[in-house]
């Protein structure tokens, strides 16, 4: 009889919501990670880490909510060895599904010595109680030794020997700090498979860093050795230098099927919209030569290149873009499009609006199909982050009108409404931005501070509707202001109120901004 050959899975963990959201600035409120992880459940990610509950009450209230909702994506949280963080992340997961608790010590020498001042049998038994104790309230729970690449190998198979025993399901052996070089990778979670008695009876996982720009070779290197489960994030953002992208690593697995021989079970053409919306919900831009995702992507410049794809796209194409849902996202909406079209492009957006929100969308579409042409499926995003996801606004922009050029001095004056208030100003800059800016934040009061402004072009074309994006910083505080308009300098103008509107929702609920780690 002919064998069959057996795809095995590859358990895709994404931790965008927890790894990614430490990447610097990248905070997001519960409503956008509630968003987020709805498309990570349609984009067919194993494992969702959710947040670390201990970290601020807002991350519990996160994860507590993504755990109630969720339903068929295991939840993992994230816990120290600690029983205080086991506890909190319990009470953050105890509804989901499937919950998962995962919790990590450090193992490497460095570590032991100067951060837990620890001895390695002292972190074995945190480690093995930790997981003894995680395992009463939960079946999954995974345990990772931080920094593990920097660890003795022999003292690696210790720990993960007697974690298992005490019940960890999946063990992760982290590149905490981005060192490692891909075969070096490969040769230590060979090591460990073969030198961990009852490795057999867990999971193995890898976790990368980008610090070398190595993040995704080496999680591949770990999964050639056998490792089954990939921790990974949406755009590869993470802390420093980011983690292992998702895309990357799920569409080498596809496109290289033949030789890899393994499986994932990410809808690939969900790897775009995810792709969008976790940029557009973190404010981090993804870089236009980002592989799978950038906006060059698919992008066929040299006329060699052009020439090779019109006669046939395999020349230079190895993936078609339309796999990974960047063709079919193109679907074109216009000012003909009715209530009934545009709620059926939401739903296909994965938004499922009450009739309310959905009444006040259409309204806001309607009014910018007035001003272009088409209207893409990233300008609905866009108008479902202003109108939808936006925390209620104190300061609402009414009127702004800008003088510049090469000899007029740049000068402002808006209109804006504070609460049911209407006031009025005028002010200058150095350019039409800073003169707008400062016009507002003087009507508003505000001494923050400008830390980020980025704009982006959403789509082609002369009337591409500009996406801007700020960092605005007050006592400590840092908080994201997104706008979109065909107008740069009105884009502009909304991002930085809406950042004012996050400023002021962050003053009135300290405990609830993940900004503010409580340790
Ligand atoms: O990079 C790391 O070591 C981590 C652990 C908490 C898994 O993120
Ligand atoms: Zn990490």
């Amino acid at each position: 009889m002919e064998a069959t050959i057996m795809e095995e899975k590859v358990i895709i963990f994404d931790t965008t919501l927890r790894d990614g959201e430490q990447s610097p600035g990248a905070s997001m409120n519960s409503a956008e990670k509630m968003r987020l992880a709805i498309q990570l459940e349609k984009l067919g990610v194993d494992v969702m880490e959710a947040g670390f509950p201990v970290s601020s009450r807002g991350d519990f209230e996160s994860v507590r909510m993504i755990a109630q909702k969720i339903r068929s994506v295991e939840i993992a949280a994230l816990a120290r060895t600690s029983k205080g963080d086991i506890d909190k992340a319990w009470g953050a997961i105890r509804d989901a599904a499937r919950p998962r608790i995962h919790t990590f010590i450090a193992t490497s020498d460095i570590h032991l010595e100067y951060k837990l001042k620890m001895t390695r049998d002292k972190v074995v038994k945190e480690a093995v109680d930790a997981v003894r104790y995680a395992k009463g309230f939960t079946d999954s729970v995974e345990f990772s030794t931080e920094d593990g690449t920097r660890t003795d190998r022999d003292f690696i198979c210790r720990i993960f020997e007697a974690v298992i025993e005490a019940g960890a399901t999946t063990v992760n052996l982290p590149d905490t700090v981005g060192y490692a070089i891909p075969e070096e990778y490969t040769e230590l979670i060979s090591y460990v498979r073969n030198h961990t008695p009852n490795i057999h009876k867990a999971i193995m996982s890898v976790h990368c860093h980008n610090d070398l720009g190595l993040a995704t070779a080496n999680t591949l290197a770990g999964i050639r050795a056998g490792a089954r489960q990939a921790e990974v994030t949406v755009n590869g953002i993470g802390e420093r230098a980011g983690n292992t992208s998702l895309e990357e690593v799920a569409m080498t697995l596809y496109t290289r099927a033949e030789l890899m021989n393994l499986t994932t079970s990410v809808k690939a053409d969900e790897i775009y919209p995810t792709s969008r919306l976790a940029s557009m919900i973190t404010g981090i831009v993804v870089q236009p030569n980002k592989a799978i995702v950038g906006a060059n992507a698919f992008a066929h410049e040299a006329g060699i290149h052009q020439d090779g794809v019109l006669k046939n796209p395999m020349t230079y194409e190895i993936m078609k873009p339309e796999t990974v849902g960047l063709a079919s996202n193109r679907l074109v909406m216009g000012k003909h499009s009715g209530r009934h079209a545009f709620q059926k492009k939401l739903a296909e957006l994965g938004y499922d609006l009450s009739k309310e929100d959905l009444n006040r969308l259409f309204e806001k579409f309607k009014e910018l199909a007035d001003k272009r042409k088409e209207i893409l499926d990233e300008d609905i995003e866009v108008l479902v982050a202003e109108e939808i996801l936006r925390v209620s606004d104190i300061y609402k922009l009414d009127y702004l009108n800008v003088v510049s050029g090469t000899v007029a001095v740049p000068t402002a004056t808006v209109k804006l409404k504070i609460r049911d208030r209407v006031v009025q100003g005028a002010g200058f800059g150095v350019g039409p931005i800073d003169a707008a800016f400062n016009t507002i934040a003087k009507m508003a009061g505000s001494s923050s501070k400008l830390v980020r402004f980025s704009v982006n072009a959403i789509s082609g074309g002369m009337d591409a509707q500009g996406e801007v994006t700020v960092r605005l910083k007050e006592n400590g505080l840092v908080a994201l202001g997104k706008g979109a308009d065909p107008d740069i300098i009105t884009a502009s103008a909304k991002a930085f109120v809406n950042g004012l509107n996050h400023l002021e929702y962050m003053k009135k609920n300290p405990s609830l901004t993940p900004d503010q780690r409580d340790f």
